[in-house]
């Protein structure tokens, strides 16, 4: 039974909805699941956050564009999100839109208690203002000197607004970056914040009041709250706080925030300082992953070159999209996205390594037992053949192997180590040969041992990447003739499968002719 002490509380940014979501936004999404998955089987009781960031400047634009309210904009995006996580199977425990009454009070009770605490001052935010646009700009944004989205000239400008004093949390953060290297990481962004901190922070503008899409400053009519602070309230808002207790009790602080490396410094400095201000501990942990890139450079939503996940999943499966995503990458580094990487790895590992090796155990165990798995003969194992004893050992270690990489995010040293078993009972038909033992009947025991070895090999297998690949961890099962509920202590035993009926199945991951599907993804990307 999991112990209901051990709480975990994992969160995603909060996605932007200006258009459909791409990989790359999978990417993050994808590690979470896993992660949460992997906590919650072995015995945690987890809290993972997604969500949606509604308000600002940019998604009101937008939907002026379309000649639709910004409402309508993100209701029907996030629809299309919400409908994402479902194919994908993302196993969030709750779902938070910036636009929910919940949220809004919350978020105007963070800038009321902020204000309390002395932190905010009204002065005035100084930008570069495109009249027709009705839009202010900094100095990094301009294009050529001019208003980057019309193109015309634009003035110095400024209008009245809230402060927040973020330069009286510089020395704090400074010694959080320095005293608490797990609060960041990897260390290279943990080194940039700390610089970046050193060099001196500036106060930060919390609202404006050139544009109305946003949550109400609580103390000024005509002001919005500026949609960082609004967006970074997520993580305590969908847990109630501060009036609903249970869960912000029960799970704050995060262990965890996954981040894409461009909003690290939202995380690291602004959201400390928050809640340094109002008293509130700081979550344990923020992890910075890489970016996928096409040849191109960075997908992005602005330039269009993005990958649509749907069409990777309509054609290989929701599980060969998570595998390659947290096989392929490494935590924390940039990774290139080719289809031709993608269709590989498809084939390879999972078509060719895990597909056949559950398809000839299952194929033999039908062809010379009537699918009837006998379990083990009853001995003393203490004289197991080398392939048996290399093969037990390989497939019962392999669990505590998984845990320390998922320790530490590695999720694709998990994958190899899981693949590692794949390879060894692979090896190990190819070391017994049981069409040969089928010839004998003198070797029948020692078939039925082999025979009963692939087996309960497959069936840790199915265990370690449950929470990775669920519903082909759930169809192994199935074909293996195992009912009962998967759990991961009982992958670090060598022998606890019983007698079964095993059962033949549709491949798990059909052959894919990568000629052909490098055409059609091509093809499909032209239209993009
Ligand atoms: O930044 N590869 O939202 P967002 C990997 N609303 N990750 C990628 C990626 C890629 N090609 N493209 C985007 C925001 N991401 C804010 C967050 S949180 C309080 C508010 C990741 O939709 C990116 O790194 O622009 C970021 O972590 C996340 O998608 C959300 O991006
Ligand atoms: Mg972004």
């Amino acid at each position: 039974m999991p112990e209901t002490n051990k709480t975990y509380y994992i969160t995603t940014p909060i996605y932007y909805p200006s258009s459909n979501l791409h990989i790359g936004h999978t990417y993050c999404t994808v590690m979470a699941d896993a992660m949460a998955r992997f906590k919650r089987l072995a015995g945690y009781d987890v809290m993972f956050l997604t969500g949606t960031d509604e308000h600002g400047q940019k998604i009101q634009k937008i939907a002026e564009e379309k000649g639709v309210t910004p409402q309508q904009h993100v209701d029907e995006i996030v629809s299309g999100i919400k409908e994402l996580w479902k194919t994908m199977e993302i196993s969030y425990d709750d779902f938070i839109r910036t636009t929910e009454p919940r949220h809004k009070r919350r978020v105007q009770e963070i800038f009321r208690r902020i204000n309390e605490k002395g932190d905010i001052y009204k002065g005035e935010y100084e930008g570069w203002y495109c009249t027709p646009c009705e839009a202010f700009w900094t100095e990094t944004q301009l294009a050529d000197g001019k208003c980057p989205d019309c193109g015309r000239p634009v003035e110095l400008a400024k209008e009245p607004a809230y402060f927040f004093r973020l330069s009286k949390y510089q020395d704090r953060l400074i010694e959080l970056f320095e005293q608490t290297p797990e609060f960041l990481q990897p260390d290279t962004r943990r080194n940039e914040m700390l610089q970046f901190t050193k060099q001196g922070l500036e106060d930060l503008c919390i609202s404006r009041s050139s544009f109305d899409w946003g949550i109400p400053v609580p103390i000024e009519e005509g002001q919005v709250i500026y949609v960082w602070l609004d967006a970074l309230s997520n993580y305590i808002t969908a847990l109630g706080w501060p009036e609903e207790t249970g869960k912000y009790e029960k799970y704050w602080p995060a262990d965890v925030h996954l981040v894409g490396k461009e909003i690290v410094r939202f995380h690291t400095i602004i959201w400390p300082a928050m809640l340094m201000s109002m008293g509130l501990p700081l979550p344990k942990k923020v992890l910075s992953h890489g970016w996928l890139l096409l040849e191109g450079g960075k997908m992005s939503k602005s330039k269009g070159n993005v990958v649509d996940p749907v069409k990777l999943i309509e054609r290989y499966g929701v599980d060969a999209l998570k595998y390659f995503l947290l096989r392929e990458y490494s935590f924390g580094q940039d990774g290139l996205y080719t289809n031709e990487v993608m269709l590989n790895r498809i084939n390879a590992d999972l078509a060719n390594d895990l597909g056949n090796l559950v398809s000839r155990t299952v194929a033999m165990i039908e062809k010379y037992n009537g699918g009837l798995l006998a379990a083990p003969a009853p001995g003393g194992d203490g004289n197991l053949p080398p392939p048996d004893k290399s093969l037990a050992e390989t497939a019962s270690e392999a669990a505590a192997k998984v845990e320390a990489h998922m320790d530490r995010f590695a999720f694709n040293h998990a994958m190899e180590e899981i693949w590692n078993v794949v390879s060894r009972t692979n090896k190990y038909i190819d070391e017994t040969a049981p069409w040969i033992l089928a010839k004998d009947a003198a070797d029948k025991s020692r078939l039925d041992t082999v025979l009963y070895n692939l087996a309960e090999s497959i069936r840790i297998i199915s265990i370690l990447i449950l929470p990775f690949m669920h519903t082909t961890a759930e169809e192994i099962r199935r074909q293996l003739g195992i009912a009962e509920e998967a759990r991961w202590e009982d992958a670090f035993t060598f022998g606890r499968l019983r007698q079964t009926t095993v059962k033949r199945g549709a491949p798990l991951f059909p052959r894919i002719d990568v000629e052909k599907e490098l055409e059609a993804l091509e093809a499909m990307h032209a239209t993009l």
